[in-house]
């Protein structure tokens, strides 16, 4: 299967990439590079384009004869959300909607979009299931579920079908350490650590130590990207298959709150992480950990890595 993976010179698209094409189908990323690395495109053929450019999305569809979209291309920073929603609504809503379009007018019918876990908001219960209500608390949260939404009702009308897999905290590195996490700013608690720890930056600030949790900082549910990477593939076969449209979560079912990843994290480091305490910041919730049972019922996907994996594959590349 020839599969387009927008976004796929950044993060999660790249290792997505590379595992689409370990599976023996072809990948062709499509990255304005605006957040992107050239150098983490070597599964396939790369094209540099804007979602936006509806012509040249689908010259793209048709020239590589395209048969699923994986949609990454997205914004992902919650505070520029705050601060700039227009930018947000711009890119991840009118740039999404430009790709199903070009998929329509090209008759490509499958696509598995990157969904998140802001689309709830501060849950009513957690672990979080797809039965909890979607009430987003920032614009970044918004534009996801307002992307799902156009999807649900495309589907309604036309082929289409696609997948939204609602990510926890995606954190880790391939294994064999060809590429690996490097945002520009970095916000990710995980590659921060180990930048402080490294001395490449400043001390960590800790965002709240009186939550009401295990140790009183915030719990997150971190999902080793390579686990992530494996689900997408296996909800692309899961539509290919013929079966329906879904949304689901992709996370561990465990959580893990700031204090124990930095636990973890000494371990592997052989010495503390310098981090301080800080106020609480608006809009974080205490925990957010997924209900993951949705995805092995559907796709018979489990996350494979725990905490230790991912911080020891996160370290080796960052030391690398
Ligand atoms: N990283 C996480 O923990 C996480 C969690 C939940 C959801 N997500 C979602 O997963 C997706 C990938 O996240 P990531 O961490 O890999 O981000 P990333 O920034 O590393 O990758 C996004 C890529 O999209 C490209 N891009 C952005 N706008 C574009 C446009 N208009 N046209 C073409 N390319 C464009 C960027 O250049 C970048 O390479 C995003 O949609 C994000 O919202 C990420």
């Amino acid at each position: 299967m020839r599969v387009l993976v927008t976004g796929g010179a950044g993060y999660i698209g790249s290792h997505t990439a590379k595992e689409l094409s370990n599976q023996g189908m072809e990948p062709v990323v499509y990255d304005n590079l605006i957040h992107g690395h050239r150098e983490a495109c070597k599964w396939g053929p790369f094209i540099q384009g804007e979602l936006h450019d509806l012509e040249r999305l689908r010259e793209c569809l048709r020239e590589h004869k395209i048969e699923a979209v994986i949609h990454f291309a997205a914004y992902a920073y919650v505070g520029e959300s705050m601060k700039d929603p227009g930018k947000y609504f711009w890119n991840n809503v009118e740039g999404s909607l430009s790709l199903i379009r070009a998929m329509r007018q090209e008759s490509v019918n499958l696509m598995v979009f990157s969904s998140s876990c802001a689309t709830y908001g501060i849950p009513e219960s957690v672990p979080i299931s797809e039965a909890e209500i979607q009430k987003p608390i920032n614009p970044y949260g918004e534009t996801k579920l307002i992307v799902e939404r156009a999807l649900h009702w495309y589907a309604q009308a036309s082929p289409l079908k696609y997948a939204a897999l609602r990510y926890f905290n995606a954190a880790g590195a391939d294994k064999s350490g060809e590429i690996g996490e490097d945002h520009t700013p970095e916000t990710h608690l995980i590659p921060l650590a180990i930048e402080a720890v490294l001395g490449k930056r400043d001390p960590l600030k800790i965002f709240g130590t009186d939550y009401p949790t295990r140790d009183g900082t915030a719990e997150r549910d971190y999902i080793h990207v390579e686990d992530l990477a494996r689900a997408h593939v296996s909800a692309l076969h899961h539509l290919a298959n013929g079966n329906d449209s879904f949304c689901c979560n992709l996370g561990t079912g465990n959580g893990s709150t700031v204090r124990e990843v930095l636990d973890e994290l000494e371990k592997i480091a052989g010495k503390p992480v310098p981090a301080d305490p800080a106020p609480r910041r608006e809009g974080d919730p205490p925990s957010l950990v997924a209900d993951p049972s949705l995805a092995e019922k559907l796709l018979g996907w489990k996350a494979e890595n725990n905490l230790s994996d991912i911080l020891q594959d996160a370290y080796r590349w960052h030391t690398k």
